[in-house]
């Protein structure tokens, strides 16, 4: 399997572009199986992630061009006809979001037969709150062997929907099931988080009916047929927010471009309060950081928009090199806390207590080996990598390739000495 190796101590400079976000891609792909007419997906980004799910899509029989179009890469995925309902376990389990697939083929189709995702790295994850919400729209939902069975021949029904906890995968999946059912539905305690709000913007350009999306609550006027549409997908505010956080880690002075500064509000906050400047633009901002020592500040991951769990990782990664004790509270996952022992394999040092960390800074770190253990945790070695003495070799980098697009060429362009070492094929232990 490949490795990066990253040596450590240049600063960044220079211009990232960011990518289309792989959270929003990958359910507006999922879209596709709602209409039997195409839908054009623009700035999409190329991950293993929308590879997996396209392949699963096309096993249920939407056709997917990915091509180069006159704003840059785009899928155009038509569904003329859903060829099979079944989304059998070994696709669903190389990505958990290929779940929601479940929700628009019972909404098209009338059943489906999908695997259970399976448990993952970062925590549990059941799917009870996405099973829920389609048993009160109406489907029957059996679980036998590993699999969801749910039928709904007459259509979905409008409902009251109430969350008892915030789920942006539940709230999706609700809301791309809901879109063809007969009546009103109301989401209650629904996810913000701005991936929603560029779903819903997606299935009304089809011809669906949402309202209140990036608010607790959405309703949804069901339609009985949508259509197809181009949509261009938002830039990605985990990608923006890491890039971000590694030019404040080395140093120097990056512009992020092709991105919204406000997605990461909460984050940027957190930076300027621990001694990063940040100048926001149109299209993106500008992260600069001389000499100086960062500050130490205390995070909580919480729901949009709090501090999100998907940036905590690298947030960490930063407070390893800040001066005095920072104190990182996770809510959302209750596992997502392995990068802690890597990071201290480079000489951090922290402690970890249920869902706390203590990061107390250190005054620079040291390469060494380390091993990727999910998508959000491998990234943070990479940053830790690059502001490190000497070299850091990063294992199981097939996480870094689930969510980021070409990562060595980004960094790289802005004076990172970051190289992949392809593997032969042997598997890592
Ligand atoms: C999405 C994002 C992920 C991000 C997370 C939280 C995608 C593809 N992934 O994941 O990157 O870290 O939001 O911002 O968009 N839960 C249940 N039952 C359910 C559903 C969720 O108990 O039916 C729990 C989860 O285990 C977790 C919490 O709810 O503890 C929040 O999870 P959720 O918001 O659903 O995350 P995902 O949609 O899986």
């Amino acid at each position: 399997m490949d490795r990066i190796a990253i040596s450590g101590g240049a600063q960044l400079e220079g211009v990232i572009p960011i990518s289309g976000a792989k959270n929003s891609a990958i359910k507006l792909m999922a879209a596709s199986l709602l209409t039997d007419e195409p839908l054009r997906l623009t700035n999409m980004p190329r991950l293993a992630d929308t590879r997996f799910l396209a392949r699963l899509l096309e096993r249920l029989g939407v056709e997917v061009v990915e091509q180069d179009g006159p704003e840059g890469p785009e899928t155009v995925l038509h569904a003329p006809e859903i060829v099979s309902a079944i989304a059998p376990y070994d696709l669903v389990r190389q990505m958990r979001a290929s779940f929601n697939v479940l929700g628009p083929l019972v909404a098209r189709t009338g059943q489906a037969k999908v695997s259970l995702p399976g448990g993952c790295t970062i925590g549990a994850r059941p799917v009870d709150l996405h099973l829920e919400a389609l048993r009160a729209l109406g489907a029957t939902i059996d679980l036998h062997e590993g699999y969801v069975y749910a039928q709904a021949p007459r259509g979905l029904t409008g409902a009251e929907i109430a969350f008892p906890f915030v789920s942006v995968g539940a709230t999706e999946h609700a809301m791309l099931a809901a879109v063809l059912a007969k009546g009103e539905t109301v989401l209650s305690n629904a996810a913000c988080e701005p991936e929603l709000a560029d779903l819903a913007d997606c299935l009304n350009a089809m011809g669906a009916k949402v309202s209140g999306a990036g608010t607790p609550i959405v309703r949804i006027q069901g339609v009985d047929r949508l259509h197809g549409t181009d949509h261009a997908v938002m830039p990605d505010r985990i990608e923006t927010g890491t890039f971000a956080l590694a030019a404040a880690m080395t140093g120097g002075e990056v512009r992020l471009t092709g991105t919204r500064s406000e997605l990461i509000d909460t984050l940027l906050d957190k930076m300027i309060e621990a001694g990063v400047e940040v100048r926001r633009h149109e299209d993106g901002l500008t992260v600069k950081r001389n000499g100086s020592r960062l500050r130490a500040v205390e995070v909580t991951t919480d729901p949009y928009p709090g501090f999100a769990t998907d940036l905590q990782a690298q947030f960490m990664a930063l407070m390893t090199l800040a001066e005095g004790e920072s104190v990182i509270r996770e809510t959302i996952f209750e596992n997502r806390f392995m990068h802690a022992p890597e990071l201290m394999r480079l000489g951090a040092d922290i402690s970890v207590s249920g869902g706390e960390a203590r990061v107390r800074g250190v005054p620079a770190l040291d390469g060494a080996p380390v091993m990727a253990t999910d998508l959000r945790a491998s990234v943070s070695l990479v940053i830790a990598g690059l502001a490190a003495r000497g070299e850091t070799l990063v294992s199981r980098v097939y996480h870094l390739d689930r969510g980021f697009e070409r990562l060595e060429e980004k960094l790289g362009g802005c004076g990172a000495k970051v190289r992949r070492i392809p593997g032969n094929g042997e598997v890592e232990a």
